[in-house]
């Protein structure tokens, strides 16, 4: 039987794959035969990171168009071809909302979400003359559910979600799907703060149905699937992969 599950022959961008979730995810793709290019901007850390998954790596700034179209005009030349961009690169910024400055807004919005819609658009004039491609979106429960703080991470990921689902509604016929992953609580540098605080562990505890905070490795299963042949009709779909928070008061 063939395995619906196998990314042989695909190629893989994943932003924000020095570290954390786009690291995890970039080796779960790598371990099911995807020949996978890891991005941030940190060059040593990038480095390093792709030298463990024996990947490709390119360092650059999502927020910056010019990189991203450079970036993507090398995948082309390299490759030939990029099957599956995770646009997963993303930033918090956390003040009450009395305190914020627009230029805070305005930094977050343009790395959680504009740059998602750039290179997305961009992946999507190489993917639609093959007639294949996956794009996958890191998302979040944030966007379902409110929290104090987090104003403009919110609305990025919320705006990431219907980007999401507009991106599907158009170009599903034409053998691309787009999909995004809403991580519940996942221990990584991005929560430090919140690790560190033991009130805030003790509540993702009681409040998440699995008990506890995600690790890492808990993402790969789903952006394997979504990145594979296995999801060919899922299309627009935003799978939170949270232990039951979503969907439990
Ligand atoms: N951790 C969670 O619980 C959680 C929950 C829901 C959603 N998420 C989302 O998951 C994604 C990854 O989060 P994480 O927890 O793994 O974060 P992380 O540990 O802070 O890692 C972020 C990664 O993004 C890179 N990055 C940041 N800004 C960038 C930019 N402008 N251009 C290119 N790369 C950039 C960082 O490397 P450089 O600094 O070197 O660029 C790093 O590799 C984010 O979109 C986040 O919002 C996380």
């Amino acid at each position: 039987m063939t395995d619906r599950f196998s990314l042989a022959g695909r190629v893989a961008l994943v932003t924000g794959a020095s570290r954390g979730l786009g690291f995890a995810m970039a080796e779960a793709l790598a371990e099911h035969g995807a020949t996978v290019i890891l991005n941030a901007r940190d060059e040593a850390s990038l480095a390093e990171a792709a030298r463990k998954l024996k990947a490709d790596h390119l360092a650059f700034d999502v927020a910056d168009p010019k990189q991203c179209s450079a970036a993507l005009a090398r995948i082309a030349s390299k490759h030939g071809k990029l099957d599956i961009l995770v646009n997963n690169a993303g930033i918090q910024h956390r003040r009450p909302l009395t305190e914020w400055e627009d230029q805070d807004f305005d930094r977050v919005v343009a790395v959680n979400l504009s740059a998602c819609f750039r290179l997305a658009r961009d992946s999507a004039r190489l993917m639609l003359p093959n007639k294949y491609g996956r794009i996958i979106n890191t998302g979040s429960v944030a966007a379902i559910l409110g929290r104090p703080t987090i104003h403009a991470y919110a609305a990025a990921k919320a705006g990431l979600h219907g980007l999401t689902r507009s991106m599907a509604a158009e170009i599903g016929r034409h053998g691309v799907t787009v999909n995004a992953i809403a991580p519940g609580y996942f221990a990584t540098e991005l929560n430090t703060a919140l690790l560190e605080d033991k009130a805030f562990t003790a509540w993702v505890e009681s409040r998440t149905p699995a008990g506890r905070w995600a690790k890492p490795h808990e993402l790969g299963g789903a952006v394997v699937f979504l990145a594979s042949e296995a999801a060919s009709y899922v299309n627009g779909h935003v799978l939170a992969v949270d232990g039951g928070l979503s969907v439990s008061l």
